[in-house]
């Protein structure tokens, strides 16, 4: 059985949250709309229709919420800043109020003896930058840089941890390639250049707080999942590392200076060869002091001539009869440790950090409780997962688990469950579930 001591004392051990997803107060405040804000109102886009209006109502509960993290035993709070609280129209005129509202969770942190982590971009795009093309627009980095510039003077004297972007292939390609997730547009042409702004976003970003913040630990997130092919045939092992190229290379690479990957491949080659100016130049790279990983699966792919461009597609878990949770992700730890050491092969990364890991399932508030033992034996691998790469000298130095508490998740709506707290969205009462009292007594041995 693994302790959270086996990790070594100086792992830190938190939670991870994103603004959109817990604060509600959406148009409260002095807040201005974001991306998700417009597009959950668009018919059909969230399931069952649902409205970030409210969410976990954080907004109200900070102080509440805050103690739980500190009661399930954490010692390290993840949330991110929302821009449009911050910058209502995305630049110039600063809310005041939205000022304050952060001030008082970071101050409610340290007074409770937690460490916070801030995201600077989870997401939340002020919609008045988005009616201007937003990441696909050239503008948008004068605006981001703008707001980063706010955060770093603003808090930098209480705040020494953050993280740039969480997950920019996972918005630029839902977001931008897919639409399926805000603002809801998509195509190659969009995605290339929201691709692009986002890779210079995450060197900037990193530089101003650098400048700004004196002793700052700089890091920014990356989705990861190893890429399998489903045979071991020529087609399906090419496929696979088209998909790898997107998933896992696409924007550390170039913050390593390693330029853009993948020019073996026709559509990446043109990419690169359009932005050469900016290729292996400075302005696309970044000495981060640490990288973040999140991990939610491995992704099984075969070669499908049908779909364009990447010419791969998805087998899912389901139909291979793989363990999976309620969102159909495998859960697969042993593929967890293989991407942790995939990242880990990078020699310029200083150091890695497990920034979200953790599951969905049907949990149901019985009695009071919730037990939800499949979401702790999910935590048992995937925690042993991270130890064996650690013990194998990656320098893992930190996990956080997603999430404190149900919350808004994205197009699922409130539907999919991945907190250690159960949220009943229609009272805001929180309960504990069975995982996060696993948490709780995990953290003391
Ligand atoms: C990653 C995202 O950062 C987070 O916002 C989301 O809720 C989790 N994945 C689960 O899908």
């Amino acid at each position: 059985m693994i302790k959270a001591s086996d990790f070594g004392s100086d792992f830190s051990w938190g939670v991870a949250t994103a603004a959109a997803q817990i604060e509600g107060a959406s148009d409260q405040y002095g807040k201005g709309p974001s991306i998700w804000d417009t597009f959950s109102k668009r018919s059909g886009k969230i399931k069952k229709g649902h409205q970030l209006v409210t969410a976990c109502d954080f907004y109200h509960r900070y102080h509440e919420d805050i103690a739980l993290v500190k009661l399930l035993g954490f010692s390290v709070f993840r949330f991110s800043i929302s821009w449009p609280r911050l910058l209502p129209y995305g630049d110039g005129l600063v809310n005041e109020e939205g000022i304050r509202f952060y001030h008082n969770v970071i101050d409610e942190c340290l007074e409770q003896g937690l460490t916070p982590y801030i995201t600077l971009y989870h997401w939340d795009l002020p919609q008045a930058l988005e009616d201007e093309g937003g990441w696909t627009a050239f503008g948008i980095n004068t605006a981001f840089n703008a707001f980063v510039s706010v955060c770093a003077k603003t808090y930098g004297d209480k705040v020494k941890n953050w993280l740039v972007l969480n997950e920019p292939f996972g918005f630029t390609s839902l977001g931008y390639m897919l639409g399926v997730h805000a603002p809801g547009k998509t195509g190659l042409t969009n995605f290339f250049s929201a691709v692009h702004h986002t890779a210079i976003a995450q060197a900037d970003g990193g530089r101003i707080l650098r400048a700004e913040v004196s002793g700052a630990n700089i890091g920014t997130t990356y989705s990861c999942s190893e890429v399998i092919p489903y045979t071991q045939s020529d087609a399906d092992v090419l496929a696979a590392s088209r998909v790898d190229c997107l998933m896992n290379r696409l924007f550390i690479e170039p913050a390593l200076g390693l330029g853009y990957p993948g020019e073996e491949w026709e559509v990446m080659e043109k990419f690169s060869i359009s932005h050469s100016t900016w290729r292996h130049t400075e302005r696309l790279t970044f000495d981060f002091d640490f990288i973040g990983l999140q991990n939610y699966f491995p992704l099984t792919v075969k070669y499908n001539g049908f779909i364009p461009v990447l010419q791969a597609w998805e087998v899912k878990a389901k139909s291979m009869k793989k363990p999976h949770t309620a969102m159909g992700w495998e859960v697969n730890a042993d593929s967890f440790y293989r991407i942790i050491k995939q990242f880990a092969s990078y020699p310029k990364i200083k150091n890695l950090m497990i920034t979200e890991n953790g599951a969905a399932y049907q949990d149901k508030l019985i009695g009071g409780t919730v037990d939800d033992q499949e979401r702790i034996e999910y935590f048992k691998l995937y925690l042993a997962a991270v130890l064996k790469a650690k013990g194998e000298g990656m320098n893992i130095t930190g996990y956080m688990a997603w999430t404190l508490m149900d919350n808004f998740e994205w197009a699922e709506g409130y539907n999919a469950r991945f907190g250690l707290v159960y949220n009943d969205f229609k009272t805001q009462q929180r309960t504990i579930k069975s995982s996060g009292y696993w948490w709780q007594d995990f953290l003391k041995k």
